[in-house]
């Protein structure tokens, strides 16, 4: 099966996609294209070390939302890739898109949802005092981190935790689930039934 992972940053994720799915075989799934929006992104360099092919798509380059998210699917279409992979990736897109390919983008979120969704979630978690942080995986619909939750790992939060050392013990959680649950949508393991996703055996 074919992917296409869209990214802004560091790209630890990506890098662990790269090595435990692209690099393994047996995995059956290709990372047919990475996607930024941030020329700068570290997780370009990451992608292209690896021989994937990059690209950038800057809002700033578009004359609204819907052109952006257009040459977003452009690519999709181009590379075939059957499933939408956002990795880190910080831009929310239109209706439109989101409607063209239900349940097929799925998106990695440092905290346990529908606690904490925006883009500040381990500063919002830490700030709230909550004793449990963590991850899920959803797929996307419009609304901002709202769609019907994959899987979810949970991570203590410790007294002595600034934002970085929860987002790196987050980040430990994230590098394990993801592969996992894209593996599982490969698989056709994945049923969507209202809100609720089952992971048939
Ligand atoms: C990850 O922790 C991911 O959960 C988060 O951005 C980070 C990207 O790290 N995503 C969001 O906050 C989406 N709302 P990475 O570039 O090292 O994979």
């Amino acid at each position: 099966m074919k992917i296409a992972v869209l990214v802004s940053g560091s790209g630890t994720n990506l890098q662990t996609l790269i090595e435990q799915l692209h690099q393994d075989e047996t995995s059956g799934i290709e990372i047919a294209a990475v996607i930024s929006d941030r020329r700068k992104a570290y997780a370009l360099t990451r992608a292209k070390r690896a021989g994937i092919p990059t690209h950038i798509v800057k809002t700033q380059d578009f004359e609204n939302r819907v052109d952006f998210d257009a040459e977003i699917s452009n690519l999709i279409e181009h590379y075939a890739a059957e499933l939408i992979v956002l990795a880190g990736f910080m831009k929310l897109f239109q209706p439109l898109f989101v409607r063209k390919y239900q349940n097929r983008i799925i998106n990695v979120h440092p905290a346990l949802l529908p606690a904490f969704p925006g883009a500040h979630p381990v500063a919002d978690t830490l700030a709230y005092g909550v004793k449990i942080a963590g991850v899920t995986v959803h797929f996307v619909d419009k609304g901002v981190d709202t769609g019907p939750i994959i899987a979810q790992a949970a991570v203590p939060v410790l007294d002595t935790d600034d934002e970085e050392s929860l987002h790196n013990r987050i980040q430990v959680e994230e590098h394990k689930l993801y592969p996992k649950v894209i593996k599982w949508y490969a698989q056709g393991r994945l049923k969507v039934e209202g809100r609720k996703v089952i992971v048939k055996q």
